[in-house]
Formats: C-alpha cells, sequence, structure tokens
C-alpha cells in the first residue's frame, strides 16, 4: 500500500557544461505491493530513475510522492531517516562490508536502527534461513559465492523491513540458473512480506516474474503494462 507517484519528473546530467538529459518529462505510478521491472536499453536513464524513486537523488524537475509524501518537502536529514525507515536497497555489486560476516552484515542496519539484541538475532536468523545461508552465516563475503553474496545484500536490504526494496539489474552478474532462483526468492519474500520491489533489468526472467514492467528509452517511459492487480495494491 505504498505506491510511488512521478509527476513531469526530470533530471539532467552537466558534465563539462554539456547538459545530458537523462529523464525527461516522467509521469509514472509504481503501485504498492508488486513487483516492477524496468527495462530499457544501456544509457536509457534505469539507475537514474532508480535513484530518484530510492531518494539517493533528487529531481530537476517535477515531484515525486512517496505513500502520498512529496520527497521535496523532506530536508535531507528527514530524506536519510524516511529512506532508512522505508527503503532497501540492493546494489549490482552488492555492497557488502568486506569485514564483516553474513550475519554481521545483514544485522548492520539494525544496529544503525537500534533494533534491540534479541529482536536483532531472530530476524537475521531467520532471513539467513529465508534465503538459504543459515550454514554460512559466519562466512565474509570474500568466502562466499557471487550468488550467496547477491542473497546476503537480499537478506540485509529486508533486515529494516523496508515498505520499499529497489535492485539496479539484480541479476547480472549471476548466472543464468543462479539468477532465476535469486528472482523466485525475492518473488516469495515480496509476497510474504507485501514488500513492494523495484528492479531495473533486460533479464527476461526478471520480466516473466513481473506484476507490472515500464519500458524507458532516452530518458522517457515508452510503455507500461500492468498485470492483475496484486493482493492489497493500490
Ligand atoms: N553522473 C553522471 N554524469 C553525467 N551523465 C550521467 C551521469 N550518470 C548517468 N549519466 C548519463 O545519463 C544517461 C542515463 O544513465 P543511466 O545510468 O541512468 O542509464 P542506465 O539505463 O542505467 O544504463 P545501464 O543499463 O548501462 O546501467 C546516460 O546517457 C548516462 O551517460
Ligand atoms: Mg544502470
Amino acid at each position: 500500500m505504498h505506491p510511488i507517484v512521478l509527476k513531469n519528473v526530470g533530471k539532467t546530467y552537466k558534465l563539462d557544461a554539456v547538459d545530458i538529459p537523462a529523464l525527461i518529462d516522467i509521469n509514472l505510478e509504481i503501485r504498492g505491493n508488486c513487483f516492477t521491472v524496468i527495462s530499457g536499453p544501456s544509457g536509457s536513464g534505469k539507475t537514474t530513475l532508480l535513484n530518484l524513486m530510492g531518494c539517493l537523488d533528487r529531481p530537476d524537475q517535477g515531484e515525486i510522492l512517496i505513500a502520498g509524501q512529496p520527497v521535496k518537502d523532506l530536508s535531507d536529514d528527514a530524506l536519510s531517516d524516511f529512506r532508512a525507515r522505508n527503503l532497501g536497497f540492493i546494489f549490482q555489486n552488492f555492497n557488502l562490508l568486506p569485514v564483516l560476516t553474513a550475519y554481521e552484515n545483514v544485522e548492520y542496519p539494525l544496529l544503525l536502527a537500534q533494533v534491540p539484541a534479541k529482536v536483532r538475532r531472530d530476524r537475521v536468523r531467520s532471513l539467513l534461513d529465508a534465503v538459504g545461508l543459515s550454514d554460512k552465516a559466519g562466512h565474509r563475503p570474500g568466502q562466499l559465492s557471487g550468488g550467496q553474496r547477491q542473497r546476503v545484500a537480499i537478506a540485509r536490504a529486508l533486515s529494516p523491513e523496508p515498505k520499499v526494496v529497489f535492485a539496479d539489474e539484480p541479476t547480472a552478474n549471476l548466472d543464468s540458473e543462479t539468477g532465476s532462483a535469486i528472482i523466485a526468492l525475492m518473488r516469495r519474500i515480496q509476497r510474504d512480506h507485501h514488500v513492494s520491489f523495484i528492479f531495473s533489468s533486460h533479464d527476461p526472467k526478471v520480466m516473466l516474474q513481473a506484476d507490472d514492467s515500464m519500458q524507458i528509452r532516452d530518458g522517457r517511459i515508452i510503455s507500461v503494462e500492468r498485470g492483475a492487480a496484486a493482493e492489497g495494491s493500490a
């Protein structure tokens, strides 16, 4: 129940006095409690769009509302607080902390949020179990395979119980079989935890799993296909 609405959103990068329009007049609604995929060729604006929706960057034009809240009304501090409480991120290179074990990586956001020890322990264990890594809890990222690291990153993104999870090309670095297993896992978690997942991907396996899929070309949304409404979606 946490739709994201973009109204006339534009983003232009400035590079050596040259304007690079990365997103042009985007009007879009991302339904809550759904699995949404954004696809398009390299350079079309997918990462830029995810960064704006994830409040990691701000638009130059237009506005973004998350669960009815206009993002631009929030100060930088309020925005990082909002992000920490509501949004999760799975980055393409996983961004795990190399000196921490799988367990500690998943626990880390909970320490920052000052979640009590027992709640932390229960949640980390159940997430590692959900991603099938209970037996690797004590391994550091360097002692895990790419698919296992990706699963740690998923568990970490979910540990603060976000309402929306963003993932930029989550299967790009995985072999086809591992990629399918990861997508099936995310699909199950999305349904069980009633979170919204928003992915960028050109992977047909990812697109097949989507409730809604959107295509972007040269900074513009050129098509939106919506599947059957998920239960409780908005
Ligand atoms: N920091 C930046 N400074 C200048 N231009 C940028 C910057 N980041 C992205 N761009 C440009 O903005 C456009 C959109 O880039 P973006 O990274 O959003 O594309 P993408 O769809 O994610 O591509 P890919 O599939 O290759 O990851 C591109 O033309 C890119 O060159
Ligand atoms: Mg990208």
